[in-house]
């Protein structure tokens, strides 16, 4: 297989690497010259329904800088399509959904679709994607997490206190579980079919899951995030689990099943690593707002994030959430060669 032994991949292995290998949650985006002029003549479910415009959105960040993995342009979102649930995104707020799930009935409504056949273009750009790309630099698919995907469909739009999320869960247990179930199987089949288009690794995110206790993380979403990573153990290609917020929930996030963890910098990296017995591999874990810091600033924060790492059994590094669109990219590329330099 294509860079079976690239660094990124022995990273997510734990084996021994020559420099810690580095990239960026949204790495593609706002904040890059090239992705705004695209921007003005396609919307973000234009490029993302084009395997072309989504290949060439992929590859913008890996032509300015030396990163070692590219993201598949794509959104959490899209999987929607396979339910029969509208969405769009708006210039301000970001994703909308058009009638939010707040139901039983509506829940009752959603179907399993087809999704190898719904969200075909993107195991095309991965395919494109992979057929481009250096060997040596790692492609990652990915998909949102049914708690994290739910919420959007829930709440119909970005949300403060997941207020209707968590309402359905204690009011509705057996409508949660149902909805969590159909998220999980268009989920787990979105992403089988990912890696077998080339995808190399899977991150799932679960950005919100932060907002909630233990208790509940552990009765309504570890079983159903466990789902999806069961589903994708045959294929041995590593698996990252992220969330923002997550420092009480990191133990009980790793019984879900993924290789590597994703933490976010409101944990240090060695004590989430302390969390873990010291035996996963870490990803993270620099505050996004730090590349927006003045430099000795933002390299004394990366110098702290290679510090931190130096006791885990590997490290790749990242941010601890996306990049801002207000990032200029030569702070950018002064943090890429600033940790492979450092590391190496
Ligand atoms: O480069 C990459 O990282 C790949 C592309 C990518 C996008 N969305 C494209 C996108 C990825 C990995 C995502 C994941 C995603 N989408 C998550 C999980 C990661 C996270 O940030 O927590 C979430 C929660 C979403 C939902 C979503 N989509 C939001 C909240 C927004 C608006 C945010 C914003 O910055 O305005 C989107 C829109 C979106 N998806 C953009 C991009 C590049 C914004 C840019 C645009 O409108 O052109």
């Amino acid at each position: 297989m294509t860079g079976n032994n690239s660094r990124f991949l022995k990273a997510c292995r734990g084996e021994e690497v020559d420099c810690t290998p580095v990239w960026f949650m949204r790495q593609a985006g706002r904040y890059m010259e090239e992705y705004r002029k695209l921007r003005q003549d396609h919307t973000l479910v234009e490029i993302c329904d084009n395997p072309e415009l989504a290949q060439e959105v992929t590859l913008q960040p890996m032509r300015r800088f030396d990163l070692d993995a590219a993201i598949i342009f794509a959104d959490i979102l899209l999987p929607l399509k396979s339910m029969g649930v509208a969405f769009d995104f708006t210039k301000d707020e970001g994703p909308k959904i058009q009638q939010p799930i707040r139901s039983p009935e509506d829940v009752a409504a959603l179907h399993v679709g087809d999704p190898e056949e719904d969200l075909r273009s993107v195991f095309e750009a991965i395919g494109l994607v992979r057929s481009s790309l250096d060997p040596e630099r790692t492609l990652i698919g990915f998909a949102g997490a049914p708690f994290t995907v739910a919420s959007y469909m829930i709440e119909g739009s970005h949300s403060r206190n997941f207020l209707h999320t968590k309402l359905m869960m204690y009011t509705h247990p057996t409508a949660w579980q149902q909805l969590m179930e159909t998220i999980v199987e268009v989920t787990a089949r979105y992403l089988c079919a990912q890696i077998e288009a080339g995808a190399q690794v899977i991150q799932l995110f679960d950005s919100w899951v932060g907002c909630l206790e233990p208790e509940d993380y552990r009765q309504y979403v570890l079983p159903y995030s466990k789902k999806i990573f069961d589903r994708l153990q045959e294929f041995s290609v590593p698996l990252i689990h992220f969330g923002t917020g997550t420092s009480t929930l990191l133990e009980l996030m790793k019984q879900a099943g993924a290789t590597v963890m994703g933490v976010d910098w409101r944990i240090s990296l060695s004590e989430a690593s302390g969390r873990f017995a010291g035996e996963v591999p870490i990803q993270g874990n620099l505050d996004p707002l730090a590349l927006l810091a003045p430099r000795d600033c933002l390299e004394e924060k990366v110098d702290r994030v290679l510090e931190d790492a130096e006791g885990c059994p590997s490290h790749i590094f990242n941010l601890g959430h996306g990049i801002l669109p207000q990032t200029s990219v030569e702070q950018v590329e002064t943090v890429v060669k600033w940790v492979h330099d450092k590391t190496r």
